[in-house]
């Protein structure tokens, strides 16, 4: 038993240090409501919103899927009290946790408006000790978009020399360091986030994650270097990353930083939430008018494009 036991480990690492993956979860359309949990848990970010379930999103027209589309929203039609919880949203979260893998999200719209912050992003049930990879998130529409890992003590990335497209922008990704500010990368591109990745059409993000790195790759709508494993329409059956370029954002294995031990098990959540620790902070830094909390209560029709629509979401082992 020991024998194939070894050869099959042996295989898997050699297969990853080539790059090839093969395609494990193709989340499309209505596949999302069996493969993802819908949180109606408190903000632990403090923001302006109301995680609903999953029947209530779906009969409010908060998630709707067809065969190959999947939308979730927050509300953009009611007015709310002081006394409110906060305006509805939803966070999903995948039943299944990875380890080694590679995720492509195709994405055609993202969340965007004063207040929103929204995230596509993994962790585990034991933060920050499990770590965490920040792929798309922002907030109040400022680009670009900042890629971050969060990790217990012990782990900061090198601040230069990184082969990757991204500009540095912190290096420690301790989360009990600089108020869990972790270690970003920004994307170069502005369409890379918010309403000028909406008016390209959105694009692709894709994370590979191993003991040797974290990479994150981003190609917009109409960028025509994006791989082909990556744009097929009809998911590929696998991917090879090494054929994929530079990375927006490269986290490498360091020696301030034994990535296996900071990062375990991790689920895929994509969440929306809005002001809060971060969004409600630089609400007016940003350009925002007024109070946040008030401005989220009191103007519904200014979330109408406050929603994810994905084209599908796939991961690979
Ligand atoms: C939303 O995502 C961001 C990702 O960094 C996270 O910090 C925040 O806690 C999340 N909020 C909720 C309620 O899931
Ligand atoms: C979903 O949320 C609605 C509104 O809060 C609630 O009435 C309903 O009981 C919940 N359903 C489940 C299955 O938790
Ligand atoms: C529900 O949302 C979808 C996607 O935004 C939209 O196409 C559809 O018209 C909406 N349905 C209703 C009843 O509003
Ligand atoms: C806000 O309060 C008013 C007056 O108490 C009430 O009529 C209204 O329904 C409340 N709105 C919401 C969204 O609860
Ligand atoms: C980059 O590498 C060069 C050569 O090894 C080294 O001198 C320099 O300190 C490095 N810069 C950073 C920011 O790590
Ligand atoms: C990662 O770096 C640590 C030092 O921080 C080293 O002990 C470990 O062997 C490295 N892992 C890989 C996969 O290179
Ligand atoms: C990554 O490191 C962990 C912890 O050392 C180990 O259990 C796992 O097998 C490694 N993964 C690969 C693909 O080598």
């Amino acid at each position: 038993m020991m024998l194939p036991l070894a050869f099959l480990a042996f295989a898997s690492t050699l297969v990853h240090a080539s790059g090839l993956y093969y395609l494990s979860d193709y989340h499309v359309g209505y596949e999302f409501y069996n493969t993802f949990e819908f949180q109606a848990i408190p903000d632990p970010t403090h923001g302006r919103v109301n995680y609903v379930n999953e029947s209530y999103a779906i009969s409010k027209n908060l998630s709707y899927a067809s065969w190959d589309t999947f939308i979730m929203r927050a509300d953009h039609t009611t007015v709310l009290n002081a006394s409110d919880a906060g305006r509805d949203s939803v966070r999903i979260q995948s039943y299944k946790s990875y380890t080694t893998h590679v995720i492509i999200f195709d994405i055609r719209h993202m969340p965007q408006g004063c207040a929103t912050w929204p995230a596509a992003w993994e962790t585990g049930s034991n933060w920050p000790y499990d770590g965490e990879v920040d792929i798309v998130e922002g907030v109040n529409d400022v680009s670009p978009n900042q890629m971050t890992l969060h990790t217990a003590p012990g782990c900061t990335m090198p601040a230069g020399n990184r082969t990757e497209t991204g500009i540095i922008e912190t290096t420690d990704c301790d989360a009990y360091d600089n108020s869990n500010a972790g270690c970003g990368v920004a994307a170069p591109t502005a369409n890379s986030y918010g309403p000028a990745f909406n008016a390209d059409g959105g694009g692709w993000y894709a994370m590979e994650r191993t003991n040797s790195s974290i990479k994150v790759w981003f190609w917009a709508r109409n960028d025509r270097s994006v791989p082909v494993d990556v744009s097929l329409p009809i998911a590929s059956p696998l991917v090879d990353t090494n054929l994929w370029g530079t990375p927006t954002a490269y986290f490498p294995n360091n020696t301030d930083c034994d990535l296996a031990s900071h990062f375990n098990e991790n689920k895929i959540i994509i969440n929306l939430t809005l002001c809060g620790d971060w969004a409600g902070n630089v609400f007016n830094l940003d350009g925002c008018p007024g109070d946040c909390v008030s401005y989220v209560d009191e103007n519904p029709a200014d979330f109408i494009e406050a929603y994810w629509d994905l084209a599908s979401v796939r991961v690979y082992e």
